[in-house]
């Protein structure tokens, strides 16, 4: 049986990614600074501790296991990233678990490793024409991400492929667009646009309105978990090291990705465009590498994993509204 460690496994793709790994018949060990806020982990040992620790990493990392994921890092929607006050955070602490997990894994003698990068850290200047951006993996350099998220990102891209190079541990390296999906933070300040308008409109009421951050012109493609996962297991178990956009193709403009949320709840809802934090103007994954790579890409349609997410972001909501209120 192989055993696998999830870094961030108490975290909304670690979570699926536990589930997915047990129904291959792994053995799984979790790894969080919290347990999975959805109870979506079936791992067969969950670890609580914090990979900023060495000792955290050193205590989870042992020379049985065969593959590592790692996912833990401190991340969020626009709200979080794009504002400037966590960048300090964000650097320091996600830094620091990719060292600490790297260097645990190197003297174990761990085979293989996964990494979890992202599209921010695509440079600005390729991103400014919403209906043309460019996300292809060469294009990458010169560097010129437009947030420290995403500045970290690519040096510890570079991190892994360092240890590859010098340490001979297998680093598989994928770089996420959006993705989304039940058992995601749906509230709190670090939801990505996907959750958030599903959550704005569940809520509001029948002939009234939601906000969308921007004019609503900027434009993202946004993955469904479920693909994400399986691209992480394709990519984990192939001879291609990355980094590869895991990504959807389907790129929609805010408004108009509003406009199909309010279509599937069937309310008659108006968009109100104000300022907010915002990102690049323009992102659309570029599924040409990982398709001549793996053989496979993405394909489910943008609609059917809203329509999930907005059902379960509802269910959730009804929930909080039935929790007794504190006295
Ligand atoms: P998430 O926040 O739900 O999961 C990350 C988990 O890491 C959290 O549960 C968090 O508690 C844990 N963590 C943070 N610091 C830790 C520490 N010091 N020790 C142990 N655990 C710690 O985020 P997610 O959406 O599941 O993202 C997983 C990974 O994918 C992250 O590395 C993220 O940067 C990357 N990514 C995600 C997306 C996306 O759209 N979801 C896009 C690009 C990249
Ligand atoms: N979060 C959020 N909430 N975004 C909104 C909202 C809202 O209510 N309304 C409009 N938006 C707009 C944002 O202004 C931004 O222009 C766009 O929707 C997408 O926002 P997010 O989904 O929050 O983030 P992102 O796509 O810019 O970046 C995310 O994806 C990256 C990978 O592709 C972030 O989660 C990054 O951390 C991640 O790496």
């Amino acid at each position: 049986m192989k055993k696998a460690l999830v870094c961030g496994a108490g975290g909304f793709i670690g979570g699926h990614l536990v589930n997915r790994l047990k129904s291959e018949g792994y053995w799984v060990r979790g790894v969080d600074v919290k347990e999975n806020e959805y109870g979506n982990t079936n791992a067969d040992e969950f670890v609580i501790g914090d990979l900023r620790n060495p000792e955290v990493a050193d205590e989870v990392i042992t020379s049985d296991l065969d593959e590592i994921y790692q996912l833990a890092a401190d991340m969020g929607g626009a709200g979080f990233v794009f504002t400037g006050t966590n960048d300090a955070a964000i650097m320091h602490n996600s830094v620091l678990c990719n060292l600490n997990v790297l260097e645990a894994a190197k003297n174990k003698g761990v085979k293989r490793i996964f990494y979890s990068s992202s599209a921010c850290m695509y440079p600005e200047h390729n991103q400014m024409d919403p209906n043309n951006p460019k996300c292809s993996e060469e294009s990458a350099y010169p560097a010129n991400p437009d947030s420290e998220y995403g500045w970290e990102k690519l040096f510890s891209e570079r991190l892994f492929l360092a240890y590859q190079k010098n340490h001979g541990i297998e680093a598989r390296i994928a770089r996420f667009h959006n993705i989304f999906g039940p058992m995601g933070t749906w509230d709190g300040g670090r939801e990505k646009a996907p959750a958030a308008v599903c959550r704005k409109v569940a809520m509001a009421e029948d002939g009234g309105s939601i906000e969308i951050w921007g004019d609503g012109k900027q434009t993202r493609s946004f993955l469904i978990v479920d693909e994400c996962v399986e691209g992480i297991r394709r990519l984990m178990s192939s001879d291609f090291s990355g980094p590869v956009n895991i990504g959807s193709e389907e790129m929609i403009s805010l408004n108009d990705f509003a406009k199909m949320v309010i279509d599937i709840s069937g309310k008659n809802l108006s968009i109100n465009n104000i300022p907010g934090p915002l990102g690049v103007r323009g992102r659309n994954s570029d599924n040409h590498l990982i398709t001549e790579k793996l053989g496979w890409a993405p394909s489910t349609p943008l609609r059917k994993g809203v329509e999930k997410t907005y059902d379960w972001i509802s269910e959730q909501i009804q929930k909080k509204e039935l929790e007794p209120v504190e006295a």
